[in-house]
């Protein structure tokens, strides 16, 4: 094992896209930011400075962070932000995880520009459980807003209304030249005939869930969220924000030029799609004036394509890669996902739209939570968090005003020290006609089952997948319907839970689990680091 260094300045470089210029908050200048290359087992410094105006922490999503949630990165829940010409040290070891992940900005909506990759490669010796790849790609999609992005947040989140959507969807920060002044703005992979290419790709758009694929093309699936997966065939992915999906491809066709492109999936179709992105997979040697071939991707609202898709993904669970499913169930939580009308003083109409779990919609707390549970401070949040909705109802069919009588707070779960949960996210009757990509910080957790309507505690356990159900960080809950995950808390901290569509967060879409300490020395939270952030 070895230690890897990283400096990154945050700084405000300008950048143009769109026939727009415009400053972005960057880390190193550069946009999308700088790819962590990493070994499974290597201890990782990555030294944070933070030069421009606004506070900051960056989260590397999908790494566990053992007993070791102060490099875990979420401002106020492990960390308060690093505040301007502030650094903070992330000092954290890559151990039981090979794959794609990525980082992000985690305050605000500073995610939109801060944002890269993190390549996890398997230990020497252990080769991939699938075919040798010629070569490797990282492909981040993302969104441009040519608005500045406070104009945007202030939208979503004081007026009440959605945000603009973004102009444009991006593929390693570049729109494609079906887009204006974009033909410099384009990313290319060149490709040889008879080659095999391994696609790392990640989704790191604020709000939209993206079907990504490549004319001609079928895409082999074999990793998601940095955990393998039974190898199976696609035309198209689909993939939410916070997820990675590493797909083989091979260059097999009539050398030429071809599209790969980003679309998003939304349940009602779009008056116009204009925000596809492109990019070029570019056989060597194919002039670059030939025109591309565009993928037949799924429609826009393609719900049964997506269903269809989510089902084929299975874990390897292999002797080497086992899937260790928890087989009963210690502790079981029920949440449902509700939208309501909170007062809000400044906003147009004196309300705003408020998101909820189990009816109580989160309150960010003024200092980290984190450091509240290990220093035991009294009064930053309560755990007394509903186990199961306050009043059941009919979530998918009944009238919207169940929804309605949402309460605020900072009230989370605590959950006992290597205790099996299982969460059932429980979508209901809301306006947004839109699957909720739910993350778990600190943990992957297994996807054992998912359906539409109501979950049914009789029925629907019966039907789930112990055997080798998808393992994962981020899952979606699709629109009117539940998704089922399981895991151990094994890893004491207190880890955050929320909804990766950005609007959502911020309409208060969150909550989070204190995991207790163990009885163990090596069970319990490590001692916070020298230089932690204060708030
Ligand atoms: Cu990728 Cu809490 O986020």
């Amino acid at each position: 094992a070895a230690i890897k260094t990283y400096q990154f300045d945050v700084q405000v470089a300008n950048v143009s896209r769109l026939c727009h210029a415009k400053p972005i908050v960057t880390v190193n200048g550069m946009f999308p930011g700088p790819t962590i290359y990493v070994t499974e087992g290597d201890r990782v410094q990555i030294n944070v400075t933070n030069h421009a105006q606004y506070n900051m922490s960056i989260h590397w999503h999908g790494l566990k962070q053992y007993r070791n949630g102060w490099a875990d990165g979420p401002a106020y829940i492990t960390q308060c932000p690093i505040q301007t010409g502030n650094s903070y040290l992330y000092d954290f070891n890559v151990t039981g995880q090979r794959g794609t992940l990525w980082w992000h900005a985690h305050i605000l909506w500073l995610r939109a520009t801060v944002y890269g990759s993190i390549v996890i490669k398997p230990q020497q010796g252990t080769p991939f459980p699938f075919p040798q790849p010629e070569r490797e790609e990282v492909i981040l999609l993302g969104e441009w807003w040519n608005a500045d992005v406070e104009t945007v947040v202030k939208q979503g989140n004081m007026l009440g209304l959605p945000p603009n959507q973004s102009d444009a969807h991006t593929i390693n920060g570049k729109p494609g030249p079906l887009f204006p002044c974009s033909e410099k703005h384009t990313f290319a992979m060149e490709v040889e005939r008879g080659k095999t290419y391994l696609l790392r790709i990640i989704n790191s758009a604020l709000n939209d869930e993206l079907f990504f694929g490549i004319a001609d093309h079928d895409l082999t699936v074999v990793e998601i969220d940095a955990v393998y997966t039974k190898p199976f065939t696609t035309s198209a992915i689909l993939i939410a924000p916070g997820q990675t999906t590493n797909v083989l491809v091979q260059a097999n066709e009539i050398p030429g030029r071809y599209f790969m492109s980003a679309k998003p999936f939304i349940d009602v179709p779009l008056a116009v799609d204009n925000k596809t992105a492109t990019a070029i997979f570019q056989y060597k040697g194919i002039p670059t004036t030939i025109l591309p071939k565009l993928p037949q991707l799924p429609a826009n609202n393609d719900s049964s394509f997506a269903l269809g898709y989510n089902r084929k993904l299975k874990s390897l669970n292999s002797p080497k890669f086992p899937a260790n499913v928890p087989k009963n169930v210690d502790r079981h939580l029920f949440y449902t996902i509700g939208l309501g009308m909170n007062p809000c003083p400044n906003c147009v109409n004196g309300t705003r739209l408020t998101a909820s779990l189990n009816n109580i919609s989160f309150v960010m707390p003024e200092t980290a939570l984190l450091q509240s549970h290990y220093f035991k401070n009294k009064g930053v949040f309560t755990t007394d968090f509903p186990d199961k909705p306050p009043t059941p109802f009919n979530y998918t069919g009944a009238p919207l005003t169940a929804n309605l009588r949402t309460s605020i707070g900072t009230r989370i779960s605590k959950i006992k020290f290597n205790s099996t949960v299982e969460l059932v996210l429980q979508d209901t009757n809301l306006l947004t006609v839109e699957s909720h990509p739910f993350h778990l910080h600190g943990y992957n957790f297994f996807v054992v089952g998912t359906g539409i309507g109501n979950f049914d505690q009789k029925k629907d356990p019966a039907r789930y997948n112990l055997v080798d159900p998808p393992e994962r960080n981020t899952v979606g809950v699709p629109t009117g319907g539940w998704t089922a995950i399981r895991f151990r808390a094994d890893n004491p901290g207190v880890w955050f839970l929320h909804c990766h569509l950005e609007l959502h967060t911020g309409w208060g879409l969150k909550t989070a689990f204190v995991v207790e300490d163990g009885p163990g020395k090596d069970q319990t939270i490590l001692p916070p680091p020298k230089d932690l952030p204060k708030c």
